[in-house]
Parts: C-alpha cells; sequence; structure tokens
C-alpha cells in the first residue's frame, strides 16, 4: 500500500472566463491532516467540488487509492471513501438531527449501510462523538450555527471516509468552539481518517496541519511545513493582499 492515499495533478477548472483552479499539484499521505488556506475567492471551495466530484475537471487526474477517479459521479467517489461537508451547511430542515445522519450512513462507503434501524445507531455514535447527542430529536432547522457544522461533520464521518474533506467548518465559531473544533478533527485522525481542512483560521490550522497547502487566485503558491510555508513572503503578501483590499 501506497503512502499516497490522494493525488492531484494539474487540475484546472475554469467558470466561463474565470479560471478558479489553476494546474494544482499535491498529495495527500494516509493518516494526514492536510490544511488549505487561501483568501477568498482562491478556489479552495471549488477544490473541494473538484475532489468529491460536485464538479467535473477541464484537464487533468485525481487519484484515490492508487486509481483514477476523475470520471466518476460523485456517489462513486463517497461510496470509495470520499466524504465532503459544505460551507454552507444544507441538512434536510423538517428532519431530526439523527435521521439527516442516518441519511449519511446509507450514502457512505461500499455503498452505505442499508437497514435504517442500524443507519440511526451508527448515526446516534456520530453524534454523540461530535458532541450533539443531546440534540438527536431535534427538527435539524432548530440547530444554531455551530451545532449545523457538527452536524455536517457528523454526517460526513457516518459516511465512514477514507478521506474527509471540511469546507470551513471552524468559520463563524468563538476561540472555544474552535479548540472543541481542532479536538474534533485530532480525534477523527486518530480513528485512521485522512483529512483535508479549509480554513481561514490560521492559528487553528497551523497547530492541526501536518502538511499546508495555499491558494491564491486559483493558483498553489505554496506547500509544505506549516512553519514554513507561513513564513513564506508570497503567502504573507496574499493575506495582506487580502486585509487592505
Ligand atoms: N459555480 C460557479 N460558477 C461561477 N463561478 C464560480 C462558481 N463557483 C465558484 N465560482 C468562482 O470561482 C472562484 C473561486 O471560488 P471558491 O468558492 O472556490 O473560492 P473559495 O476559496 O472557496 O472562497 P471562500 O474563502 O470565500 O469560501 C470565485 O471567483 C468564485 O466567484
Ligand atoms: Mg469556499
Amino acid at each position: 500500500m501506497s503512502a499516497k492515499l490522494f493525488e492531484a495533478r494539474g487540475l484546472v477548472k475554469r467558470f466561463q472566463g474565470l479560471l478558479a483552479v489553476s494546474e494544482v499539484d499535491f498529495a495527500i499521505e494516509r493518516g494526514a491532516i492536510v490544511g488549505l488556506i487561501g483568501p477568498n475567492g482562491a478556489g479552495k471551495s471549488t477544490l473541494v467540488n473538484l475532489v468529491a466530484g460536485a464538479l467535473r475537471l477541464d484537464s487533468g487526474e485525481i487519484l484515490f487509492d492508487g486509481a483514477r477517479i476523475d470520471r466518476l459521479p460523485a456517489y462513486a467517489r463517497a461510496h470509495l471513501g470520499i466524504a465532503r461537508t459544505y460551507q454552507i451547511a444544507k441538512p434536510f430542515p423538517d428532519l431530526s438531527v439523527r435521521d439527516n445522519v442516518a441519511i449519511g450512513a446509507m450514502f457512505g462507503a461500499e455503498g452505505g449501510v442499508r437497514d435504517r434501524a442500524k443507519a440511526r445507531a451508527m448515526a446516534d455514535e456520530w453524534l454523540d462523538f461530535v458532541g450533539l447527542a443531546a440534540q438527536a430529536d431535534h427538527q435539524a432547522a432548530r440547530l444554531g450555527g455551530p451545532d449545523r457544522k457538527r452536524l455536517e461533520f457528523a454526517k460526513a464521518l457516518a459516511m465512514q471516509p477514507k478521506l474527509l474533506l471540511l469546507d470551513e467548518v471552524m468559520a463563524g465559531l468563538t476561540p472555544v468552539e474552535v479548540e472543541a473544533a481542532v479536538g474534533l478533527i485530532e480525534r477523527t485522525r486518530a480513528r485512521g481518517v485522512t483529512v483535508l481542512v479549509i480554513e481561514h483560521v490560521v492559528p487553528a490550522i497551523r497547530r492541526l496541519s501536518d502538511m499546508l497547502l495555499v491558494l491564491q487566485q486559483g493558483r498553489l503558491i505554496a506547500s509544505g511545513d506549516p512553519a514554513t510555508v507561513l513564513n513564506d513572503p508570497r503567502v504573507i503578501e496574499a493575506y495582506l493582499g487580502r486585509r487592505r483590499a
């Protein structure tokens, strides 16, 4: 088994005239936590959509567990073990928190869990893991922002992924909630899940990540160990540029 779980080669995605992702190459080792940062509009969510199969590449190759997956539909990638959260959480509002997570279990790796009672039992385990057990019977629509993030997280974990893509699960959280999210991501990795974390909260992502990737205007401008990447003048400029804007 190769150390590499995931590899992106020459990824390109255009929206009409806009080059949202431009010649992006990177690899993710099994068991790693990889951080992906970059200013607003850099192409981070587009990259997640390309990996998860919500968007098709214009060119490039995506390899997962050594095999090409870039022509597979999203559900087939989920069956192989890729799960993602959405930057804007979209739970089924009328369903209970438990049933939202059970749906994740039913569409997960290896075709998911077919049995509803089993899916609900799995949902309860993941709700406990993310700290939402007390809200399991609530309507999802009743959850506040931070709890919606936890629900997204639980739903993705219930898919039993090998690779979990987290799109800004810490956005809008208080420092205490950020700490809880950092702990949750570390405990997720401890269960053998490889994680790609997209985040604007730089101190948290610096602590969490084994490797950092930095996107700016669709291009990967830096990658490597977090301390080195965050001292890279191009990265500092990309962030200062954003602050001045
Ligand atoms: N479906 C789409 N159609 C057209 N343009 C899009 C689409 N999705 C994203 N874009 C554009 O592509 C660029 C990259 O967007 P993306 O959402 O990937 O950025 P991001 O790095 O996730 O930003 P943020 O930090 O604000 O979430 C932006 O200019 C955005 O407006
Ligand atoms: Mg985004």
